[in-house]
């Protein structure tokens, strides 16, 4: 399944996004404040568990998200800004990390760095800004699934319709929550209009 957010906040942000006067600090704002959207919907449907709590008026016990059961997966190094943000929402998350490169000139993603958690039977909640081809998304969901966790969803900010269906196809038991899929991939594989590059962007390395 994939839900690309349509409320007319999103799109203000996507558009500061694109815009290149936006500086660092921006970019990286505006990508955690588009991932706690994200997160909203994509945790619409999990299940809620009932927690003891002391209120104002004595112990208690009421709803909340069992945290401990969610995984938050970013890819470096876009998805920084990412986690940080769906990790202030969910504290009680565990996070983990894979870091992907892709090759310029062959396109394809290679993986450099692997730390995820233990995954067996937990919700992860995959996270990285961008999905032009589709291929690290693609590779990183083929890695945690080899590490059976009960459900995975991605988290993408910017896609092109080409990477959102080869995604879909290649996984089609993941749901896919986008702030926005734009026009077309470019002939180098570039998301079009886009953003640039957001590791780029985020860590001004441009
Ligand atoms: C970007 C982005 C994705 C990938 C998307 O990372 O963050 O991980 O490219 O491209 P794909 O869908 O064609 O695989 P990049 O390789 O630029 O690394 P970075 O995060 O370090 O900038």
């Amino acid at each position: 399944m994939v839900y690309e957010l349509k409320n007319p906040l999103t799109k203000t942000l996507i558009t500061y996004l694109r815009d290149q006067k936006t500086g660092a600090v921006g970019f990286r704002h505006t990508i955690a404040e588009l991932t706690k959207q994200l997160v909203y919907e994509a945790l619409k449907d999990f299940p809620l568990v009932k927690k003891e709590i002391t209120t104002w008026q004595g112990e208690g016990a009421f709803n909340a998200l069992d945290e401990k059961e969610i995984i938050v997966v970013t890819v470096l190094r876009a998805g920084m800004p990412m986690l940080e943000s769906a990790m202030e929402l969910l504290p009680g998350a565990v996070a983990g990390f894979l870091a992907m490169k892709r090759d310029e000139t062959t396109h394809k993603s290679v993986l450099y760095y692997d730390r995820l958690p233990d995954c067996k039977g937990k919700t992860v909640l995959l996270v990285d800004p961008m999905l032009a081809t589709g291929g690290s998304m693609k590779d990183a969901i083929a890695l945690i699934k080899s590490r059976a966790p009960k459900k995975i969803i991605a988290l993408n900010i910017i896609g092109s319709p080409e990477g959102v269906k080869a995604v879909e196809s290649a996984h089609e038991d993941v749901d896919i929550y986008i702030s926005q899929i734009d026009e077309k991939l470019s002939d180098d594989k570039f998301i079009l209009p886009g953003l640039g590059d957001a590791g780029d962007r985020s860590y001004n390395t441009l």
